[in-house]
């Protein structure tokens, strides 16, 4: 059994905690809306007033917030920030999908506290945090990595060291850059069939026959035809990371054209009121 702390109790850090209670851990949670924490204490959770208290004893960290200013105010704050409670030695898990360029700057802020610093975003959505079936991105020193391993594995179902802090952050960024461009095509594409007088799902099950249209594409495809937005991956968040990818690219002086497009789909999605649905929400816009 290990002592872990789990920062941020939304969709995804919630289903988290509840695996890491469920594998036998002692568990300590901290969320900003504290009634979010309710029904984690019923399932035995140490419910913490800061994420500095959280983290006081902890062997693990794991954060799981919306964004780099969420993750900078709940590891930073002098008087209430996780660091201020973290013990010589204690991993410091960075789950949240962040610009590389925050996180490069947190790990050294871990190391002066005394912590090992792991980058650690995820793919998945709530589905796979129930099951413990995300898949990790880590960045870092091999021997935290390792170290993390027993924490990990109650989490996810395969982990991928791409490298030092930050790396991992373009990785992730990537995978939901390839998702939400494929995304947002099927959306247009459906539209354009509807339009021009097709039975859509019969025109989408054509291309599903061909090797052009991907799993995630096809999973898309599925979710719209049968106009079920509940959320997994909100726009909002979709929203959140094509900006993210678009600051990744600037600063290594990257172009990326094709997701600064489809950000601004996102970004009218969003403003058009679709924020709260699933990803595939975005196919309201053609419709
Ligand atoms: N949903 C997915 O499918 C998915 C998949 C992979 C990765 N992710 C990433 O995982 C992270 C969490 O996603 P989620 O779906 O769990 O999001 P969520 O349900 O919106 O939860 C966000 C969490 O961040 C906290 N938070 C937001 N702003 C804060 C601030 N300024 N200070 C302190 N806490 C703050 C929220 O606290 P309150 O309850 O007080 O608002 C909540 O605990 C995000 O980075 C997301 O991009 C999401």
């Amino acid at each position: 059994m290990t002592r872990i702390a789990v920062l941020g109790l939304g969709a995804m850090g919630s289903r988290m905690a509840a695996r890491l209670l469920a594998a036998g851990h002692e568990v300590s949670v901290f969320n900003r809306t504290a009634e979010r924490g309710a029904e984690l204490e019923s399932q035995g959770a140490r419910l913490a007033a800061s994420p500095r208290e959280a983290a006081t004893g902890a062997e693990a960290v794991i954060a799981m917030l919306r964004d780099d200013m969420a993750s900078r105010a709940v590891w930073l704050d002098p008087e209430t920030g996780a660091l201020a409670g973290l013990g010589e030695g204690a991993l410091a898990i960075e789950s949240s999908t962040l610009t590389p360029g925050w996180v490069r700057d947190l790990a050294p802020a871990v190391a002066g506290a005394g912590g090992r610093f792991l980058e650690a975003p995820v793919a998945g959505s709530r589905p796979q945090a129930e099951a413990g079936q995300l898949i990790y991105f880590l960045g870092g020193a091999a021997e935290t990595v390792e170290a993390a391993r027993p924490v990990l594995d109650a989490l996810g179902g395969a982990r991928h060291h791409v490298g030092p802090a930050g790396a991992a952050a373009v990785v992730k960024l990537a995978v939901n850059a390839l998702f939400g461009v494929q995304v947002a095509a099927v959306a247009e594409i459906l539209g354009l069939f509807g339009k021009a007088g097709l039975d859509a799902e019969a025109a989408a099950a054509v291309l599903g026959e061909t090797p052009v249209m991907s799993p995630a594409a096809k999973g898309a495809a599925g979710l719209m035809l049968a106009g079920n937005y509940a959320p997994l991956f909100p726009i909002d968040l979709v929203e959140k990371d094509f900006g993210y990818v678009a600051e990744a690219a600037a600063a290594a002086g990257a172009e990326m054209p094709t997701a600064e497009a489809v950000r601004r789909v996102y970004a009218r999605a969003k403003t058009e009121g679709l924020g709260g649905d699933n990803i595939a929400g975005v196919a309201k816009l053609f419709a």
